[in-house]
């Protein structure tokens, strides 16, 4: 099933499944979703267009696509009663926090799947939640900022809308910039999937408990949240911010990061797979430059962020360790350069991601010989003992 691909032994034990979706060769930077490079579906395709390639593992008939987005553009509206949830929240709340819950909610609003192994529920709940996703996604944003909440728009695109819902108001029509959709439509792409990382594996492992796919896209979202994971892009303008406020210099910070007994790190540096460049951080970072420049924002935090990447790449820390910028290098810049706060940066990592998770979900669940989730340990804890009275400890 691996075509050539040789895997040696160690491999395939850490394996946690086979999968059709994503390929990733790490030592040579390859990515490619469902055969195709992402370099040229980044360039070339639609996000929805890739969301329905991950899905149903082809790349859509013009035909196909027409009915797909429309499904999904009818399903973009919230029940209304979702506004409430949202208002509950304390405007300090975390995107993340509230996405996952709004996430959550969408099950119970919509009881489009109770039984996981009918096909035709969970393909409504496959289209209800990325119909969904950008409404959630803005709403969290808007209730963070205590703006109010529009309607998605059925003349509008599906990047369009929750470009629109984020950033619009009732008081005026907001314009549609065709550059920073195009910009949005890669980025989403980019994020889409990526086998079985921290959060797709959550996904994974919270659905082979036959859980609602509800319950397995919040998990998602939740372990998504992490600095460690996406929450990557946030720590990573969080970062360079810190440093231009204290002056640090490139070649310092590095020496901190290299001194273990700092604790720090440099965010949005490293992988586990990637042995060397992430390619979808050589793409963001192609179009880092343009971006901000047609923003009009200062280029000061980019030209930061490429001159601690190439102090990095040229220190044999990062050398020995094959330490690459990953995704979530660059990205916070060109999120912050179209006017979101960096607490939000993660609910765009996950409003990409969510096609990637929800092909994974149905993968796990399309093999009849799959089993619950269950990992075991190796246990180095006390050897047995007899219980001592309180009276007697
Ligand atoms: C994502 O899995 C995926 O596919 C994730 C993702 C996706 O699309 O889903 O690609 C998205 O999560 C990207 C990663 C975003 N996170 C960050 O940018 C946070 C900073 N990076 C590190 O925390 C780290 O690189 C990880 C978590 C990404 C990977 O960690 P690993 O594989 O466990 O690597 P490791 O900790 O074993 O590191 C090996 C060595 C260690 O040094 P030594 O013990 O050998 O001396 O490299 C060092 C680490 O200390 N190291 C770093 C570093 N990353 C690794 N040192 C400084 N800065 C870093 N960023």
């Amino acid at each position: 099933k691996t075509g050539n691909v040789t895997l040696d032994p160690g491999f395939v034990n850490t394996a946690s499944c086979e999968s059709t979706i994503t390929f990733i060769d790490g030592n040579e930077g390859i990515l490619r979703y469902r055969g195709y490079p992402i370099e040229q579906l980044a360039e070339q395709a639609t996000f929805l267009e890739v969301s329905f390639l991950l899905i149903y593992g082809h790349l859509p008939s013009q035909d196909e696509l027409s009915t797909f987005e429309g499904k999904v553009s009818n399903r973009m509206m919230l029940d209304e009663r979702m506004r409430e949830l949202y208002r509950c929240f304390p405007r300090g709340a975390h995107p993340m926090q509230v996405l996952a819950s709004g996430v959550m909610a969408l099950g119970s609003f919509n009881r489009d799947t109770l039984d996981v192994h009918d096909p035709d529920q969970v393909e409504a709940a496959s289209l209800r939640l990325i119909g969904s996703m950008p409404t959630l996604a803005a709403y969290a944003y808007k209730s963070s900022v205590g703006e109010p909440f529009l309607y998605p728009q059925k003349h509008l695109s599906y990047v369009e809308n929750y470009l629109r819902l984020s950033f619009g108001t009732p008081q005026e029509e907001y314009e549609i910039d065709p550059a920073v959709v195009k910009a949005f439509e890669t980025l989403f792409i980019l994020h889409a999937d990526h086998e079985q990382n921290c959060s797709t594996a959550t996904v994974r492992m919270v659905g082979s408990a036959d859980a609602s796919i509800y319950a397995s896209m919040s998990a998602g979202v939740n372990a998504l949240s992490g600095p460690l994971h996406g929450g990557a892009n946030q720590a990573v303008l969080e970062m360079l911010v810190k440093l231009r406020e204290e002056g640090v210099d490139m070649k310092t910070y590095v020496s901190q990061v290299k001194d273990k007994k700092s604790g720090v790190k440099l965010m949005g540096f490293g992988h586990r797979v990637y042995k060397n460049y992430d390619p979808r951080a050589k793409i963001i970072k192609g179009h880092a430059d343009e971006l901000l420049r047609a923003s009009g924002k200062s280029n000061a935090l980019l030209d930061m962020a490429l001159e601690l990447e190439e102090t990095a790449l040229n220190d044999e820390y990062f050398i020995e360790r094959k330490l690459y910028p990953n995704v979530d290098f660059y990205t916070g810049l060109i999120y912050e350069a179209m006017g979101f706060p960096a607490k939000y940066f993660t609910a765009l990592f996950a409003l990409g991601r969510l096609p990637g998770w929800i092909a994974q979900w149905r993968e796990e669940h399309a093999d009849p010989s799959r089993k619950i989730s269950r990992p075991r340990q190796v246990y180095v804890g006390e050897t047995e003992r007899n219980y001592v009275p309180i009276a007697e400890r």
